[in-house]
């Protein structure tokens, strides 16, 4: 065995030969399930870049570090799926730039969080957690509301976004502003704003800019929302 060993060690090229075929398999461990990917990543449909108003909701979340308390990522046990809706697929995250999956819930997964609770219940929930839920332990963000949002980069960071793959049309980002302004005003015509991003919900009370906290419960609104599990198209999905 030692013998054998020295014959490699003092042969540089049979060295050589060896170490690459040592490296390449565990290349290819690493390389081959990739070329599977089309077939082990679901397809579905619904799945949209965020709107705006999300988007910037998103950067708040982010922000706040809201990651530290919450995950977005219902894994496929039954007491998951039976707390939190549909386990999480990959496709929903594939416009998240970073994905928010999260590794700790001291509060509960938010990956379904969309249309559980009215945005009232937000603003009143994310303002004093404890008014809505008194043993929470959920920091106040009251600030949040008096917070106006900031739009001067909003059309720079949907660049940004797209520059990582995620598809906003040159119309989408021609309108990013007009569209911000319509999801944070209900009494705005929306017809335009769903056409670009259905099931976009309409926050705030219309009664000034749009404020971080009208952005943060747009997106709030949003998760989990966009594949309609009961479409036909997505029946591979169901469980
Ligand atoms: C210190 C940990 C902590 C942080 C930070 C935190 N939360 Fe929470 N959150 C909780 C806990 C605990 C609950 C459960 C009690 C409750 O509903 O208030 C909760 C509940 C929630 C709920 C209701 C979820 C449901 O299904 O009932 C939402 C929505 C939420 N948090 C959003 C946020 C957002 C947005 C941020 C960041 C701005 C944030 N949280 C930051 C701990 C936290």
């Amino acid at each position: 065995m030692f013998i054998r060993h020295e014959t490699i060690e003092k042969n540089a090229f049979l060295m050589l030969l060896l170490t690459l075929v040592v490296i390449s398999i565990g290349g290819l461990v690493e390389v081959v399930p990739l070329f599977t990917i089309e077939t082990t990543v679901e397809h579905v449909t619904g799945v949209r870049p965020y709107s705006p108003l999300e988007s910037r909701g998103r950067d708040i979340y982010i922000r706040e570090g809201c990651y530290n308390c919450h995950s977005q990522m219902i894994r496929a046990l039954r007491d998951e799926v039976e707390r939190y809706g549909h386990y999480s697929i990959a496709a929903e995250s594939m416009y998240d730039h970073p994905f928010q999956w999260g590794s700790k819930r001291i509060g509960p997964d938010l990956a379904r969080v969309g249309g559980k609770y009215s945005s009232d219940w937000h603003y009143a929930h994310m303002a004093n957690a404890q008014s809505m839920v008194p043993e929470s332990l959920m920091p106040h963000y009251a600030f949040l509301a008096e917070t106006v949002l900031d739009t001067d980069d909003l059309v720079k960071r949907l660049k940004a976004q797209r520059m990582v793959g995620v598809p906003y049309s040159d119309e989408a980002i021609a309108n990013a502003l007009a569209d911000l302004r319509t999801q944070a005003d209900p009494a705005a015509d929306n017809a335009a704003l769903l056409k670009r991003y259905p099931k976009a919900v309409q926050v705030g009370r219309g009664d000034g800019p749009a404020t971080e906290l009208d952005a943060l419960v747009a997106y709030l609104q949003v998760l989990g929302t966009m594949v309609d599990f009961a479409d036909p198209a997505n029946e591979n999905l169901r469980q």
